[in-house]
């Protein structure tokens, strides 16, 4: 007999049926809850709600585990590069040598941007926000591909494997193209090279000879947009879910999820690491200063790219981007003093009970704005690389609630805590 669960409330006992995942997670199936009880089920922020069952990541945060449909980050990062991670978070199994040139020739297929869009992005002010600027123009790529975005879940999964190209080959585009413009450069046309060289062309041609960058940076940047390919129900990807859930097709839905990384909880703390850093260094601390106020307990004192909603483990993706760090530095040959601060401040507080009995480790932003840096990349753009590497990731979970027969649009309740009712004052009435 399948296990259950009893709640009792009012002196009444309601039986409620329990889930158990591939890998073990448990959860109570509170769905018919309100109908049968008249009681919601609160989580404020939805921290212990599952809101999906999902077969694309599986993530333990008390033991630092990250798997892609079965597959360990780590393996991965060491064997794998964007793309084929991107195939397989989408699909869910690793292409075969056809399955991957077909993949990869619609991405490059489709990596130009329309004259007209770029159009638009000449209409924006030069010091606008780069992530404004993305989720606008991916929205409008509803625009110019109707036919891939008819908001109607059966059509728009006919088209699926066409707007998926489209989404990842020109988010990274367009990423390039906004910090083109930004900077008084002209757009730069797409070659016919790999994934990562060709945003890096398209970003830096004209320090490249021949537009080919070093094998050391494209692998960084491989690995940089591969650790972020997929993260679970995180903020963003449950806003594209939630957007796609009312049948909006993929490029409106990713646009959400693009505004909802924008916020500094979220997207914009890599930035925010760098900012630290460079901050000690210019005080010529060795960091213990900031150590000792981000123990005072005060949010805005936080130790940057420390702790995380869900790992209270290693976030394993440190460990990775930690090592690709080094690798890069030391290869370009770059002294990046901001490298040292970071090791030693990680070694500091992972000595100091403070964190350590909070559970608080380095997360994957911790060094993933050093290895940008190298890259070449500038703080204000920190945020659009983590877009173009978390899309493969929202359009997998976009297309799980698009082909979800039994979906229904994501509805929460709320517990109403203004005032009761109260009848209209008119306002000579009020003072
Ligand atoms: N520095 C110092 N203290 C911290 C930090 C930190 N970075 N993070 C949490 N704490 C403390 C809190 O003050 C709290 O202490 P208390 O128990 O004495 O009150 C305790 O640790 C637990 O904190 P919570 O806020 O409950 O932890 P939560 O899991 O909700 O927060 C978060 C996670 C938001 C990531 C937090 O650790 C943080 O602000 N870190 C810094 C910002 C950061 O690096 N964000 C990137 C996250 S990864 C990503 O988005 C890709």
């Amino acid at each position: 007999m399948s296990k259950t669960a009893q709640i009792k409330v009012d002196d009444k006992e309601y039986v409620l049926p329990v889930m158990v995942g591939t890998e073990g997670e448990k959860a109570i199936d509170t769905r018919t809850l309100r109908a049968t009880s008249g009681y919601i089920a609160y989580d404020q922020g939805y921290g212990n709600t599952g809101s999906c069952e999902s077969s694309i990541t599986y993530l333990d945060g008390d033991n630092g585990i990250l798997r892609h449909r079965g597959y360990p980050i780590d393996q991965l990062a060491q064997n794998s590069n964007f793309g084929e991670t991107a195939y397989l978070i989408i699909y869910g199994e690793l292409p075969n040598p056809t399955q991957r040139r077909t993949f990869g020739d619609l991405l490059r297929q489709h990596a130009a941007i329309d004259p007209q869009m770029q159009a638009i992005l000449q209409g924006y002010p030069k010091s606008a926000p780069p992530m404004a600027m993305l989720s606008s123009l991916i929205a409008a790529l509803a625009a110019y591909y109707p036919h891939l975005a008819t908001n109607n879940f059966e059509n728009d999964l006919k088209n699926f494997d066409l707007a998926a190209a489209i989404a990842i080959s020109k988010i990274r585009t367009l990423g390039a193209m906004i910090y083109r413009y930004q900077n008084g450069l002209p757009y730069n046309p797409p070659k016919d090279v790999p994934f990562c060289d060709n945003f890096l062309h398209m970003m830096f041609s004209e320090l490249y000879k021949d537009f080919v960058p070093s094998p050391e940076v494209s692998r960084a940047l491989n690995t940089l947009l591969l650790l972020h390919a997929d993260h679970e129900q995180n903020c963003s990807t449950s806003t594209v879910r939630m957007v796609g859930s009312s049948a909006a097709n993929l490029f409106t839905s990713l646009s959400a999820g693009i505004c909802a990384l924008s916020g500094p909880l979220h997207g914009g703390a890599n930035t925010a690491v760098v900012q630290m850093l460079q901050s000690i260094h210019d005080e010529h601390d060795d960091g213990t200063r900031f150590i000792a106020a981000a123990k005072s307990g005060s949010k805005s004192n936080r130790l940057m790219g420390f702790g995380h909603a869900v790992y209270k483990n290693f976030d394993p993706r440190a460990k990775i981007i930690a090592k690709a760090c080094d690798d890069v530095l030391n290869k370009l040959g770059i002294n990046d003093p901001l490298l040292a601060i970071a090791k030693n401040l990680e070694q500091a507080a992972l000595k100091d009970d403070y964190f350590l009995s909070r559970k608080l480790y380095p997360n994957v932003d911790f060094y993933s704005g050093i290895i940008m840096r190298a890259i070449g990349i500038p703080e204000n753009m920190f945020t659009v690389m983590f877009a173009i590497g978390r899309s493969p990731g929202w359009v997998a979970n976009w297309r799980e609630v698009a082909a979800n027969p039994k979906g229904r649009i994501y509805r929460p309740r709320q517990i109403y805590a203004g005032p009761v009712k109260r009848d209209y004052v008119p306002m000579a009435q009020r003072g």
